[in-house]
């Protein structure tokens, strides 16, 4: 498949957006500071923080951090559970659902089995998919355009 442009100029901190790239779904999220933030407490409660799981297939080099990103703030993942294959919703909202926890920091929730994600993609511990979401090879043309793929 072709890569995909994006232009991000303009994204408000919380904003995301999914574009389409090989047929699937790739998410791009500008993370707000708090949302940033929120990533050091998932830490502790993700199956496998550091993306040390498959990484050359789901955490290309650059980003293999705990943002799992090349710019903390912006998060670009492939929208596919590693489950089987459902899309997750955002849930950035504590209270956004009965099923999430009081302490959510906000991430995704996969409707089928109820996996659940932070918003780094990272998959929480002892849900039933292995891994975390794929963050798809990209890079920046500029401030504001991404390219993907
Ligand atoms: Fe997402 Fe099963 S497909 S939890």
């Amino acid at each position: 498949g072709a890569p995909v442009e994006v232009d991000i100029a303009g994204m408000a901190p919380g904003e995301m957006k999914t574009v389409e790239w090989r047929g699937k779904p790739v998410w791009i999220l500008k993370r707000s500071p708090e949302m940033v933030e929120s990533l050091k407490k998932t830490d502790a409660q993700v199956a496998d923080p550091k993306s040390e799981r498959n990484k050359d297939d789901l955490t290309p080099e650059y980003a293999r951090n705990e943002y799992r990103s090349i710019k903390p703030e912006i998060l670009v993942a492939v929208g596919i559970c590693s489950h089987l294959g459902c899309s997750p919703s955002s849930k950035f909202q504590a209270g956004a659902q009965p099923s999430l926890p009081d302490d959510w920091q906000g991430g995704f929730l996969c409707p089928c089995h109820g996996s659940t994600f932070d918003l780094a993609g990272r998959v929480f511990k002892n849900k039933p998919a292995p891994d975390n979401l794929q963050v798809p090879r990209h890079m920046y043309l500029s401030e504001t355009k991404l390219v993907i793929g």
